[in-house]
């Protein structure tokens, strides 16, 4: 590839960061190691770096398509990719088409019941804190984003809804609820971070079956199996390999 990996920036939990020869544009390594309950429970899971890699591509490039703007440039090998860089907003955007996990907790309501319109919710990113949800007035009043800011975030996040819902619908799959990331650029803001089956709930159409992270959260096995059966449901290419 023509982008060397360069040093390491940033070790999350199921991706590391590097830098590349371009100041602009950084290497986001997809590594095996799962993560959840922010951290707490965590495995190695043989190829699922190379399929959320793969994922990403295509969810990323189906959003760019849309005129979602996205920081992903493109495929950089089996586990890579290139992205450009972005300044992060520290906040998560929760986007919710049907009631699962913690609006489940909080709220006491029962799982799967529909929501319309959708639901949007900022959370705090802090593993340390277990990612709170905060709202408009936390984000403003602690300067994570502009008022201008958040509304595009909450523009764009239902935008993606928009377009993978339907993505994700012609494949006989229900788009429960994901997490998305903003990230600044040139006064814009441009969504980062992933779309792949660890930050979504995803379940199919007809049996209800989890075919998201939620199977290694409750201990359901067969984890990057359902990953690959999203990947070939919505029609994307996976290369051998691990
Ligand atoms: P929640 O039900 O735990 O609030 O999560 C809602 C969705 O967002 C679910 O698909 C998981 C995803 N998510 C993450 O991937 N990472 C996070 O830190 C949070 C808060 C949510
Ligand atoms: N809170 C997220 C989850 O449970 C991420 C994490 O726990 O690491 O998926």
């Amino acid at each position: 590839m023509t982008d060397p990996r360069g040093t390491e920036l940033y070790r999350g939990k199921a991706k590391t960061v590097y830098t590349t020869d371009a100041a602009d544009v950084l290497l986001m390594h997809y590594r095996n190691d799962t993560s959840a309950f922010d951290g707490e429970k965590k495995a190695a899971l043989v190829r699922k770096g190379l399929v959320n890699n793969h994922i990403n591509a295509f969810v990323m490039s189906r959003l760019q398509q849309a005129g979602v703007p996205t920081h992903f440039l493109r495929l950089a090998g089996p586990q890579d990719s290139l992205v450009r860089r972005l300044d992060m907003v520290p906040v998560e955007c929760v986007v919710r088409n049907v009631t699962a996990g913690s609006v489940c907790r909080r709220l006491g309501v029962a799982e799967g019941l529909p929501l319309d319109p959708a639901l949007f919710e900022f959370f705090l990113k802090n593993d340390a804190l277990h990612d709170p949800m905060v709202n408009d007035d936390h984000v403003l009043a602690f300067g994570w984003a502009t008022a201008a800011e958040m509304a595009r975030m909450r523009e764009l996040s239902f935008k993606v809804n928009g377009v993978l819902k339907g993505l994700f619908a012609a494949a006989g799959i229900t788009l429960v609820d994901y997490k998305l990331e903003f990230g600044r650029l040139d006064g814009e803001l441009l969504l980062g971070d992933e779309f792949t089956p660890d930050g979504c709930r995803l379940w199919d159409a007809s049996s209800g079956e989890r075919l998201d992270k939620d199977r290694f959260r409750r201990d359901l096995g067969g984890v990057v199996e359902a990953y690959e059966e999203v990947a070939r449901r919505i029609g994307v290419d996976l290369p051998a390999g691990e």
